[in-house]
């Protein structure tokens, strides 16, 4: 363990593992938020719910690592934002009591040279949506969550709610896997024009930036659609990409409509459905989501 900026560091499984159970000793609840790093006010806003949850004399724990295996050969894993120091700051403001920051070599030992082999695979939640455009990408959080689970050993863990399918998922996972965790999903953290916070939005230049309210909006759209009363997916899909056409930056990836807790498809939206939409802006892939 090393004291960073005031947080104590942990950077091996081990390490972190003598750290949880030692805090367990003590009687300490372990909160636990994990992340990819390049945190914003959305992560912090999973912080202050996990710090609610623990207590004052519980323990926070933020995870920062970029998983390898959750991004395909062709989507965003080099470039993706990093500013550790930056992510350090805001952690010891916010009161983080620890990090944990594990390499890749740690995390797969053996990888590259195709000795690292075991994956954990949801395979009903992950069919649609995100696991339908992006075909490895569950599999990779799955496997890194459950990974950082037996690490950090925590008591309760915090996952946004931008992105659903995920915590759909990783709640699942934690009940089949028999993980004795609770599992929150907190709210959207959003900008003041409503576009949900995320470390992709670094990515996006003016113009797309501007543009990107277009996720938000069709969930706006939906929402008002609904209001009169049931209406088709076909006409609504049509409406909401008639709505998106209007941004030259934008390209719908998907939109679909679902029960929010099965993630079943829905054939009628209605008050109460869950919408989720994946746009690309430019280059940059946003997700969205909400209940209408
Ligand atoms: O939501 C994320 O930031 C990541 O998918 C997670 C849960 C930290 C796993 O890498």
């Amino acid at each position: 363990m090393r004291i960073v900026c005031g947080v104590k560091t942990y950077s091996t499984p081990a390490a972190m593992q003598r750290a949880a159970k030692l805090w367990k000793q003590e009687g300490r609840r372990i909160g636990f938020v994990p992340t990819m790093g390049y945190l914003h006010d959305g992560h912090m806003s999973l912080v202050r719910d996990a710090r609610k949850r623990v207590g004052p004399n519980g323990i926070v724990v933020v995870s920062i690592y970029v998983n390898p295996t959750q991004f395909a050969p062709t989507e965003d894993l080099s470039r993706y934002p990093r500013d550790l120091k930056r992510d350090r700051a805001l952690c010891r403001a916010e009161g983080v009591d620890a990090l944990f920051l594990p390499s890749d070599a740690v995390m797969y030992p053996g990888r590259d040279a195709g000795a690292y082999s075991t994956y954990v695979v949801e395979e009903r939640l992950t069919r649609r949506m995100e696991g339908a455009s992006r075909p490895a990408h569950f599999r990779g959080v799955t496997t890194v969550v459950a990974k950082l689970f037996n690490c950090v050993l925590p008591d309760v863990s915090v996952f946004g709610a931008k992105d659903w399918q995920q915590a759909a998922v990783i709640r699942r996972m934690t009940t089949d896997l028999n993980f004795p965790i609770q599992i929150v999903v907190a709210p959207t953290g959003r900008a003041e024009d409503g576009l949900a916070l995320s470390s992709r939005n670094a990515y996006l230049n003016p113009e797309e930036r501007e543009q990107a309210t277009v996720l938000i909006r069709s969930i706006e759209a939906a929402r008002t659609a609904v209001r009169r009363g049931p209406v088709g997916v076909a006409d609504l899909t049509k409406a909401i990409r008639r709505l998106i056409a209007t941004a030259p930056a934008a390209k719908l990836d998907y939109v679909e409509f679902f029960h929010g807790e099965s993630l079943e498809p829905v054939d009628e939206v209605r008050k109460g459905t869950h919408m989720a939409l994946a746009v690309f802006l430019g280059k940059t892939r946003l997700i969205d989501n909400g209940r209408l």
